[in-house]
């Protein structure tokens, strides 16, 4: 017996999950080919798991600024900020990121999980309350639980229920500020952001928006859910990572409310880590830009989720409420899921495989993020491939068969 054995059970269902076919959560690539594909046991697969939304994570432009910088600035700053200072580019950032989002405040933090663990366990202190949606991504639970406000979670994307919470602490000391996501990243779905928005007026909460999965995917401009249901201005502090439409690896977030930076002497997932590394900086940089300059990406992306939503709903799939960039597919039971999952795999295709507790419906789902850098011709396979896989498994019917030609 060691310390680790308080994970026996956890052991038990992973062992069972290896016996079954690939690791599905440390699955080892020979080669990432490019944005959509990858070599896996000497095949070519499509990459259809990965949350590179604009296909930047090879742009030219993005790995030149990021090579430039790296010979110019060496490898990492090693350090936080606040000990060993900030670099131009940190700066840069920060105010690029400001603009695009016509705020005046923005910090930058090495991670989207460190940007909601910062913000949330700082802005919400001791005697506040922190409002969250119950479907809020790990880093938003935890950022609850590293501060000392007090946690209540309203019922997922039900502004009713938020109000009724919200009623119930109208009595009690204390800012009460509101958490939800712009896009969930298990189901796709999108938050109801207008309907939120009016809970926050009428009771004067604060808003909080994390838009990982929307920033650049919605909106006009890319700025996300708020631009695009036209509630910006109701909307605090907007947190978002680097790590999906900018293909790079960090996390931001962007206010205009008086004293914000006060949170850089304040918050301890700024201050207790070293900063992003300057080549991540340049590149992230350079794809902000290339994501403003080229709308057409977010055009792409958007016939290509369609595509496969109409595809894999088309064939019977129990598929989320609406067609977005991630696309999940429900499976019946874990066993089943895991073998869907490997013959997937096995047929060149790599997506996700959710297993509750970390799904919100309870059941397993086979998450696909599509990226404007799919062609049309690898989402048509995909497709393909689920419709052949569900037969396989006896979950689709058989195809009819080619009707002989003379
Ligand atoms: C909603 C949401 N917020 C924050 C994060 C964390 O982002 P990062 O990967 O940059 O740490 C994620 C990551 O998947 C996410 O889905």
């Amino acid at each position: 017996m060691t310390i680790l054995a308080k994970f026996a059970p956890l052991k038990e269902a992973y062992d069972l999950l290896r016996a079954q076919g690939a690791d599905p959560f440390s699955l080892k690539f020979d080669a990432i080919l490019s944005p959509t594909e990858g070599e896996l046991n000497g095949r070519r697969t499509i990459l259809l798991g990965t949350n590179n939304y604009l296909g930047l994570t090879f742009d030219e432009s993005c790995i030149e600024a990021s090579t430039e910088v790296l010979k110019a600035q060496g490898t990492g700053t090693t350090g936080s900020r606040i000990a060993n200072g900030s670099y131009n580019g940190h700066r840069q950032l920060e105010q690029k990121l400001a603009e695009f989002y016509g705020r005046k405040e923005c910090m930058v933090f090495t991670t989207g999980y460190q940007a909601n663990l910062g913000i949330l366990s700082t802005v919400a202190g001791r005697g506040d309350h922190l409002v969250i949606d119950a479907d809020s991504h790990a880093s938003i639970y935890d950022g609850c639980r590293l501060g000392h406000a007090e946690v209540v979670r309203f019922r997922h994307n039900d502004p009713d229920d938020l109000y009724k919470r919200l009623r119930r602490l109208q009595d009690q000391p204390g800012d009460k500020i509101i958490v939800a996501e712009g896009l969930y990243s298990m189901l796709g779905d999108t938050a109801p952001l207008k309907e939120i928005a009016a809970v926050k007026r009428e009771t004067g909460a604060y808003l909080i928006v994390d838009e990982a999965h929307s920033m650049g995917v919605l909106g006009e401009k890319g700025r996300g859910l708020a631009e695009a249901v036209g509630v910006e201005a109701d909307v605090d502090f907007v947190v978002g990572t680097f790590s999906k439409s900018l293909g790079s690896v960090g996390g931001f977030c962007v206010s205009d409310l008086p004293d914000f930076n006060l949170l850089r002497v304040a918050c301890r997932p700024y201050m207790f880590t070293a900063s992003l590394p300057p080549a991540v900086i340049a590149s992230t940089t350079q794809a902000l830009k290339v994501m403003q300059e080229r709308p057409e990406l977010r055009t792409r992306l958007l016939e290509n989720a369609q595509r496969l939503y109409d595809g894999l709903t088309g064939l019977g799939f129990a598929t989320g409420p609406q067609a977005s960039p991630v696309v999940s597919v429900s499976m019946p039971d874990r066993a089943f899921a895991i073998a869907f999952w490997n013959a997937l795999l096995e047929a060149g295709l790599y997506l996700n495989l959710a297993l509750p507790p970390a799904t919100p419906t309870g059941t397993p789902l086979l998450r696909s993020s599509v990226s404007a850098a799919h062609t049309p011709a690898q989402i048509d396979t995909a497709i393909e491939l689920f419709a052949e896989v569900g037969r396989q498994l006896g979950v689709l019917p058989e195809a009819a068969p080619k009707r002989k030609t003379a």
